[in-house]
């Protein structure tokens, strides 16, 4: 087996496959696109990364290819309908990404709520000119407010049970409603998305990228909010139309937004730098040592488990 790698880090994650096949990193870089669509008709595996586009073009390209094994759990990068129907395999890594995603969400929930980012910059930049008193730098409760969360699967519950721990009211909006148990476990309250939008203090978007989340959050949306409410994305920057999110918050049609994605790429639209009441974060939401080295070995797990067939696989069925 010939395993063709897109990226090289973390290369302790990945030593259970060395061992085992033949496997190419492109040694302290990323390949290219152009590289990769080179080399794949030569490779079994393609071992991608959530930027990585992995499209028809190249899918067209590796008359070899048996499995291609995202380090995400997102697969958006992905054609994997047209993957599918090449007989291709897709995986991800959706263990490991659970538990930082949901605890970056709440970090910039309390950092916008608090803002937390806001008076450090502030301390840093203005020092002694910065107001200090005890009205100067009001902030919004979290304890006994409201989270409203768009896209209930692994990261959504999680955190919810973060929001409920920190005495939060949890309402939800998903593609299917949880079963009775699991609602009455979580402690949540399925509502439609206007509902969600027009009650919560609180809105953190959970769902995955895909033609039917494309600018889930829009002008409309934005208006159906709280004034006073605070919009989270850990998920992918596209479920916001950016612009509509700008106007919004200069309007002062909501408080303030926490934010880890962006709809243009890796950097915001210059006008949310310009906002004080906006948190920003480069796609941070599994940047911790250990979920990298976790999503290593689960890339690891699925390749392995998909040669073998001696181990369970993180398979995606379905776009
Ligand atoms: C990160 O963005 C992921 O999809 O795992």
């Amino acid at each position: 087996m010939k395993i063709l790698f897109t990226y090289d880090m973390f290369r302790e994650g990945f030593a259970s496959l060395e061992e085992r096949y033949e496997v190419t990193f492109p040694e302290g870089r990323d390949f290219t696109y152009q590289e990769i669509l080179k080399r794949i008709p030569e490779y079994d595996v393609l071992c991608s990364m959530f930027d990585f586009p992995v499209n028809k073009e190249l899918i067209d390209q590796a008359p070899r290819l048996q499995l291609i094994a995202n380090y995400a759990v997102g697969y958006n990068n992905i054609d994997v309908a047209y993957a599918v129907e090449k007989g291709i395999t897709v995986t991800n890594t959706p263990g490991p990404v659970t538990a930082p995603t949901a605890n970056l969400a709440l970090g910039l929930m309390l950092d916008t709520a608090r803002r937390i980012t806001e008076c450090d910059r502030k301390l840093r930049t203005l020092e002694k000119q910065m107001k200090i008193g005890i009205l100067e730098n009001l902030g919004v409760h979290i304890t006994g407010q409201t989270l409203g969360i768009i896209g209930m699967g692994r990261i959504g519950k999680a955190l919810c049970k973060r929001a409920c721990a920190c005495g939060m009211e949890v309402i939800y909006h998903n593609r299917r409603q949880l079963s009775l148990e699991e609602e009455t476990t979580l402690n949540v309250t399925y509502v439609t998305k206007e509902e969600l939008l027009s009650k919560a203090d609180f809105v953190s978007l959970n769902a995955p990228y895909t033609p039917e989340t494309f600018h889930l959050i829009g002008e409309k949306e934005l208006n159906f909010m709280k004034p006073s409410a605070i919009l989270i994305n850990t998920a992918r920057g596209p479920l916001v139309d950016e612009h509509a999110l700008v106007k919004a918050l200069q309007e002062g049609k909501i408080h303030g937004a926490g934010l880890d994605v962006f709809e243009f790429g890796d950097y915001p639209l210059p006008e949310l730098l310009a906002l004080e009441n906006v948190v920003l974060t480069p796609h941070i939401g599994t940047q911790t040592t250990h979920a990298r080295l976790e999503m290593a070995r689960a890339v690891s797990d699925n390749v392995i488990g998909f040669i073998e067939r001696d181990r369970p696989v993180s398979r995606i069925y379905k776009p």
